[in-house]
């Protein structure tokens, strides 16, 4: 049975998908979408995979006419059934086209991916990499980096953290248990963890999670350092797992960030099972409203005491707040005091903030 929570992965991972193809296309150079833990295509119950979603979103695409470049699709799976079913799953029009399927592990992959003499290499190249297991072995700290360090590759991770914890704990008592975490973070690093005593939920996850994306983006130019994580939630409000977004790119960070949004408008990056099936019919206004000042209230605390200009709004927001930037999240500000705008003597009309206007955070 596939699960609400895996329904809300999936509508991330869509609707991140739909600007993504159009935007990485536009590059005009090799673009591909890596599914690195790949699934069969479908679930018990009929409903799509990731591999056929990702296709579907790519071949039914508004833009796909204007597309100039075809996508390239790489599926790994380690498991030989699994594999010949995503393959007779997949649109024949892409078989042999767009598509390359990798019976073998994830590790196996990349070390052809990265290997000079191998045709699989040259691929890592404007790549969306999906990397989602079921528990936390097989993806190695080593490989995960190689990705994220590779130009212009972004990549989302399912990372389990009820396991992590669950193996954590056990490791106290016997030692075998922290190997397989051992190689998730690529060092005895998260052990941190135990020996801060962090015991208290949610903060232990917290930490777990932090550690990890420090260790997976420690090369990385600090500038081009960004990340998001959205937590998923058991009925019984357990977390199970987290899914984890790594990128160089405030664009990356932007489209991602809508998508997660589409998921949870309310900014806490959380789905929790429990409201599925019982859930109330949004209110949109309320809904964008509750947005505005939670958003006009992040940014604040984030520029108390600074100036921007109008051009800097974008990437502030996308820093600063987790959400991106809208007029009506500043107009808060100002119809309280907490932001004076100078247009330098040109006219503005009210809520408005051109790109050469003046805001003082007070
Ligand atoms: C959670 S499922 C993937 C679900 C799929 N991404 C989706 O959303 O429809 C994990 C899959 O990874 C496969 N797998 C397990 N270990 C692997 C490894 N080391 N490398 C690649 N695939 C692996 C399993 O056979 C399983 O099909």
């Amino acid at each position: 049975m596939m699960f609400p929570h895996t329904r809300a992965k999936h509508d991330i991972l869509t609707e991140y998908l739909k600007p993504w193809f159009y935007i990485i296309q536009s590059r005009r150079e090799y673009v591909q979408y890596m599914d690195a833990f790949a699934g069969a295509g479908r679930y018990e119950r009929g409903e799509d995979g990731s591999p056929l979603i990702a296709m579907e979103v790519y071949n039914n695409h508004i833009l796909k006419k204007s597309m100039t470049l075809d996508v390239r699709f790489l599926f790994i799976e380690l498991n030989e059934k699994s594999i010949d079913l995503l393959k007779s799953r997949t649109p024949p029009d892409m078989l042999g086209k767009n598509v390359t399927f990798f019976k073998g592990s994830f590790s196996e992959a990349m070390e052809s991916l990265y290997n000079e003499n191998d045709p699989m290499s040259q691929r890592m190249c404007n790549t969306f990499a999906f990397i989602d297991p079921y528990g936390h072995s097989g993806m190695p700290m080593g490989q995960v980096r190689r990705i994220i360090e590779s130009e212009k590759c972004d990549v989302m991770i399912t990372l389990m953290t009820d396991s992590i914890n669950r193996n954590a704990f056990a490791s106290e008592k016997n030692q075998a248990q922290g190997v397989g975490l051992d190689e998730l973070y690529g060092s005895d690093v998260w052990k941190e963890v135990l020996s801060a005593g962090i015991g208290k939920m949610p903060k232990r996850i917290d930490r777990f999670v932090d550690i990890y994306i420090e260790e997976a983006m420690k090369y990385v130019p600090k500038d081009r350092r960004y990340s998001l994580q959205f937590k998923m939630k058991k009925k019984n409000g357990h977390e199970a797992y987290r899914l984890v977004f790594l990128t160089k790119h405030l664009k990356g960070l932007e489209c991602m960030k809508e998508s997660m949004l589409k998921v949870d408008p309310t900014g806490g990056y959380t789905y929790y099972d429990a409201s599925h099936g019982t859930c109330k019919i949004i209110d949109l206004e309320e809904s964008k409203r509750l947005r505005d000042v939670i958003a006009a209230n992040q940014i604040y605390e984030f520029m108390k005491g600074r100036t921007c200009t109008g051009m800097d709004l974008d990437e502030l927001f996308l820093i600063g707040t987790g959400f991106t930037y809208r007029a009506s999240m500043l107009s808060i500000l100002e119809s309280d005091g907490r932001i004076v705008v100078s247009s330098n003597g040109k006219r503005r009309a009210k809520g408005t903030y051109p790109d050469s206007c003046k805001i003082r955070f007070v």
